[in-house]
């Protein structure tokens, strides 16, 4: 028999707040992550008087993210905060929307697509080598990271290299960057106070809002007249970057992306491709600096495999397991985009409880990846553990870990994000030895990924 949403453990919490003294006090995964811990994996908690319910088990996440896009959708403020700041692209759209858009989206992130890319983010690895090879000592590496998948993102969304490695005054970037915080920020607030007065940083926000309009307005007409001159000339002509892909794709249905929606979307891409790979790069720096040896040994591998004569080529990726597995661990420890937020358009039952329509659903996407249960020395950063899997932990771990989501809704950039992520790698620890800055106690922070605060690694030449 189906038991009452009452019945579910509930999380100890102030009368009136709930939970939200709790979440001020740290990040809100991480107060997550605990009551999942202390609560099996299910268990509910109020923000105010909202009540949300969290989940952690794979089985039961990978069922409710499966159940998408009829019986679960993301959080209704997910839509409306996406929508009020221009941004409801395929993230934030639903059911026949979603679909649509997904459709259109996809055949952008084809393999054979990203291996067309890989020369721009070769060319960009590059500008982060001697950038970071120009400031040794003390160096805010996140930034550079940052700027580098700024970079590539730019050019694979639009076409136009914003070259924010050597420009940390542009413009673009800077507004960017200031959308991106409010962003989060807007879908986490209490209450909308935004739609009654506006603080300084509400007006701010809708400046780099009007900026960033004018700017991509400009660049999907550059796109649009740079397409039509390549395609006459050249019949045969295959889209170059992920603007002149969705200017070409037509659903199943035939229809193309609106002008908004186009808008919409090449923002989504920049949102959710910059932060999440550059952060992960980040984490794994970060565990990677206080393991002088470990870097040795990826070091002797990549020297063992790296191409003689030749630079790095798209097929020669595979050859550096190791490198990849500190990655893969950096994501089991931190992955950037721990939770979503759901909740479901009709009552359901979840674990034997009943779900009313409408509440909110917190699911964890690898709240089992710091478990001992699941992985020995589960708080250590050991990448070797990936190599020495028996291929029924691989598979286990693949579907139990789940730091790009699952089901319909999976990330369509992960593949993108591991060529990235292994170029970066790859040719970081091949020129690089990074060294924890003494005195840098790192922290982690919410900041739409989760972000290592006050990340100061010290880089000597190889
Ligand atoms: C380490 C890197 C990345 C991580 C950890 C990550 C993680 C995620 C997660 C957890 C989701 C939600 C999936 C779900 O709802 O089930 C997502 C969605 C999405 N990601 Fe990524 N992502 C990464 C890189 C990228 C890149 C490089 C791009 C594109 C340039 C991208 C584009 C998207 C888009 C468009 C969606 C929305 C998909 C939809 O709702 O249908 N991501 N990502």
């Amino acid at each position: 028999m189906t038991k009452p949403f009452s019945a579910i453990p509930s999380a100890p919490g102030h009368w009136l707040l709930g939970s939200l003294p709790q979440i001020k006090k740290q990040p809100f995964h991480l107060y997550a992550y605990d009551l999942a811990s202390r609560f099996d994996g299910l268990v509910r908690f109020r923000l105010m008087h909202k009540p949300v319910l969290l989940v952690a088990n794979p089985v039961t996440v990978q069922t409710i993210l499966k159940a998408r896009p009829d019986t679960y959708r993301r959080a209704r403020k997910t839509e409306s905060v996406f929508r009020e700041m221009s941004v409801h692209g395929v993230f934030s759209a639903e059911r026949a929307d979603w679909l649509r858009q997904r459709q259109l989206m996809n055949p952008a992130f084809r393999p054979g697509q990203i291996r067309e890319f890989f020369p721009i983010i070769q060319r960009c690895t590059e500008a982060l080598c001697r950038n970071l090879a120009a400031r040794p000592g003390g160096n805010p590496v996140q930034t550079a990271l940052m700027a580098c998948t700024a970079d590539i993102t730019s050019v694979l969304a639009f076409g136009i290299d914003l070259n924010t490695l050597d420009r940390s005054d542009h413009e673009f970037q800077r507004h960017l960057n200031s959308l991106f915080p409010m962003l989060m920020y807007r879908l986490h607030a209490p209450f909308p106070y935004w739609k009654l007065f506006r603080l300084r940083r509400d007006r701010e926000l809708t400046e780099s809002l009007q900026y960033v309009r004018r700017s991509v307005a400009a660049m999907i007409e550059q796109a649009r007249a740079e397409l039509a001159e390549k395609s006459a000339a050249d019949r045969s002509y295959r889209p170059e970057n992920l603007l002149e892909a969705m200017l070409t794709t037509r659903a199943e249905n035939g229809q193309r992306f609106t002008e908004d929606e186009l808008f919409a979307n090449v923002l989504t891409l920049l949102l959710a491709g910059e932060d999440t790979t550059a952060n992960t790069l980040a984490w794994t720096i970060h565990f990677l600096a206080d393991q002088g040896d470990l870097q040795d040994q990826v070091h002797a591998e990549i020297e063992a495999n790296y191409p003689r004569g030749r630079p790095l080529g798209y097929t020669d990726l595979d050859r550096f397991p190791l490198t990849f597995a500190c990655a893969r661990e950096s994501m089991r420890l931190v992955p950037v985009a721990p939770y979503l937020l759901l909740e479901a358009y009709r009552d359901q039952v979840v674990e034997g409880y009943r779900l009313p329509a409408g509440v909110m659903v917190m699911v964890l996407l690898a709240a089992s990846g710091l478990q001992e249960l699941a992985f020995r020395d589960a708080d250590r950063f050991m990448p070797q553990r990936w190599l020495s899997l028996s291929d029924g932990d691989q598979k286990r771990f693949a579907s139990e870990l789940m730091p790009f989501g699952y089901g319909p809704r999976l990330c369509p950039g992960r593949q993108l994000s591991f060529v990235e992520m292994k170029v970066a790698l790859i040719e970081l620890l091949r020129r690089f030895r990074f060294r924890r800055t003494a005195g840098h106690e790192v922290t982690e922070s919410m900041a739409f990924t989760v972000v290592p605060t006050n990340l100061r690694v010290d880089i000597d030449q190889r």
